[in-house]
């Protein structure tokens, strides 16, 4: 297994990318900050599906941290991803520089508003703004087809959607299920953080809020039902519960019980923020 072509500039990755079209190569693109695991292998095989040829971006992106977030923590592991790259299949890493990406004087943000509003924006109130610049400078240096993102990150992805839909960003966003450990804890870069024990805690979070979620699809009332979704993270050893809160599916807009429904959470373990959200069932 060979590890993919690395293009650290934009030029570099136009170049790539303009020789795959002129051989009628579709292109998906799957936007990452590193520190790769199974949940973005499984989004990149997906991208592979979708088209011939699979850029992944590895670039943590400064902008989408606040100024107390754990940005300089936050692992970078090159050597290491290119190996798990090579695992499978993608074609070609695009690793820019901060500088390249935001040269001084860079002064644009994007701003979107929709599903933006509340949940992750009331404790990181400047994220989807850093999300939304980053991926449109993405989707702009790279021109994909189609790019893949977890439901993981649920309100990233709703954002996303939004960003091209109103920006006429001619790229499909396709959702990807978030992969889990044996016991349901959602695959992430942050899981790394945990100690022994905080990772038994961390598993009762996906667990906590199927709970919730089928107290809703049976009737609960919304506000009972995330209370106690609290109540219970908290008794598991949660130190914080920044939020749990239902929304629809499509839109984040308030949750009702004749919408596609999400019940979505960000809880504190130690220093580490742990985000996880699933599906209301339907009868
Ligand atoms: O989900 C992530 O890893 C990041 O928010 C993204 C989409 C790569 C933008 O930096």
């Amino acid at each position: 297994m060979s590890r993919p072509e690395v293009a650290d500039n934009v030029e570099a990755l136009r170049a790539q990318i303009r020789d795959w079209r002129r051989h009628g190569q579709r292109v998906a693109m799957v936007p990452t900050m590193g520190a790769l695991h199974e949940g973005h292998l499984s989004l990149i095989r997906i991208a592979r599906e979708k088209a011939e040829r699979c850029v992944v971006s590895i670039f943590v992106n400064p902008a989408q941290f606040a100024p107390t977030e754990d940005l300089d923590k936050y692992p970078r592991q090159l050597a290491r991803d290119l190996d798990m790259l090579a695992t499978v299949k993608a074609d070609l890493a695009f690793t820019p520089t901060v500088g390249a990406m935001y040269p001084a004087g860079f002064a644009t943000k994007i701003s979107v508003g929709g599903p933006s509003a509340g949940l992750e924006s009331d404790f990181r109130p400047t994220f989807f703004e850093g999300v939304a610049t980053v991926v449109a400078k993405l989707f702009l240096q790279a021109t994909p087809d189609c790019a893949v993102f977890g439901e993981k990150d649920y309100q990233q992805l709703c954002v996303v959607r939004q960003l091209c839909r109103d920006l006429d960003l001619p790229v499909e966003i396709v959702g990807a299920p978030t992969i889990r450990d044996a016991y349901g804890l959602a695959m992430s870069s942050r899981n790394a953080y945990l100690g022994d024990a905080e990772l038994q805690t961390a598993r009762r979070l996906n667990v906590i809020l199927r709970e919730a979620a089928a107290a809703l699809a049976g009737n609960a009332g919304q506000k009972d039902a995330t209370d106690e979704a609290t109540s219970s993270l908290i008794a598991a050893g949660f130190q914080k519960v920044d939020y749990v809160e239902a929304r629809e599916s499509l839109t984040l807009a308030p949750w009702r019980p004749d919408r596609a429904g999400r019940v979505l959470a960000a809880a504190w373990l130690g220093q580490t923020r742990l985000i996880d959200n699933v599906e209301v069932p339907t009868a």
